[in-house]
């Protein structure tokens, strides 16, 4: 390897350049009661998704005729970030762990327990931390 190559690699290495962005964190990072999770016109009835949450947080927010539901989306097997709810169903991606979108619940799969809840409140329009 050239000499311009190696300090090329080393200044990438020590800037973070070059390197994958670093990875969201499953909860609520930095975020504190009655901080916004979501607005109710961003996960409309029926659907679920991740949402950022400041310092690098994330939370999977559900809706269903019956409300919100908001998880750590955290899975209890190993840690894997789970996916939002398609077909009914909340899927861990590495191990295929299913949880229940309207209580977190597991179905099947290798994960011990549900995912944990993360109670929020409807405050207008807006999903805030309870
Ligand atoms: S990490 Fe989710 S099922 Fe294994």
């Amino acid at each position: 390897m050239e000499r311009r190559t190696l300090l090329l690699c080393g200044l990438l290495a020590l800037t973070g350049c070059g390197s994958p962005a670093a990875a969201r964190q499953p909860g609520v990072g930095s975020a504190r009661t009655g901080d916004r999770v979501a607005g109710l016109a961003d996960v409309p009835e029926g659907s679920g998704a991740l949402v950022p949450m400041p310092g690098d947080g994330q939370l999977l927010v559900v809706r269903s005729a019956d409300g919100v539901r908001v998880f750590n989306p955290a899975c209890p097997h190993q840690g894997t970030v789970v996916d939002p709810p398609a077909a009914g169903v909340i899927t861990c991606p590495t191990h295929r762990s299913a949880f229940d979108p309207t209580s977190g619940a597991v179905l099947s799969g290798p994960s011990p327990k549900g995912l944990a809840e993360v109670p929020v409140r409807v405050s207008g329009e807006d999903i805030v931390l309870a």
